[in-house]
């Protein structure tokens, strides 16, 4: 079988550079506001946990788990929750922190479904995102990295759940890809 981790495209200290970055920008935004970080499971974990240690400002952590159905690397944009956040948001300011954002799907359908909770505000903070794949237009205030049209794993991505602990973000082989899928 083919070694499915292929090139790396964001390293370790790329991404900690960054995540610190990022870190700067919300705590100039957020300073004096009512935080609330909402992590989705799982993929966000690990950002999640560094990005929220480089804040300089207060903030609450909630966490939602959603599943779309699809095929290992592709999502069909149907989303059902599988854990909800345990607190109401409604007057608070809410920052999604979301791994990646693929086709937009996922993404599109938790933004209406929060604003539906009437918060202060709501914004986004992705990781990365792969404009190619974009399938609905959606604003996202805090980006960390543009990628390729590559499917990857790592620091918290998963290829069918695994390879979430690498410390990098490394693209999977084509041919790796192919053999599962019989392609
Ligand atoms: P979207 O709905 O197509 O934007 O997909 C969003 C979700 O699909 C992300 O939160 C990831 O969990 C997963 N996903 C999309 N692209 C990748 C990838 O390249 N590697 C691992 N997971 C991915
Ligand atoms: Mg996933």
């Amino acid at each position: 079988m083919t070694d499915p981790i292929g090139d790396t495209l964001v390293g370790r200290d790329e991404l900690m550079a960054k995540i610190t970055e990022l870190g700067a920008r919300i705590s100039i935004d957020y300073e004096g506001k009512d935080l609330v970080l909402v992590g989705v499971l799982k993929g966000a974990v690990f950002f999640l946990a560094d990005l929220a240690r480089t804040l300089t400002v207060p903030c609450a952590i909630d966490f939602m788990a959603v599943t779309s159905y699809g095929s290992a690397t592709d999502s069909s944009g149907v989303v059902r929750i599988l854990k909800d956040l345990d607190h109401p948001i409604e007057g608070r300011d809410i920052l999604i922190v979301e791994d990646i954002i693929d086709s937009g799907l996922t993404l599109s359908y938790l933004l209406k479904n929060l604003r539906s909770r009437k918060p202060a505000s709501l914004e986004v903070c992705a990781l990365l995102t792969k404009p190619e794949r974009r399938r609905i237009n959606l604003e996202c205030r805090y980006i960390g990295f543009e990628i390729p049209n590559v499917f990857v794993v790592g620091y918290g991505l998963d290829w069918d759940e695994r390879y979430r602990t690498l410390d990098h973000v490394a693209g999977v082989r084509a041919a790796a890809i192919a053999e599962l899928t019989g392609a």
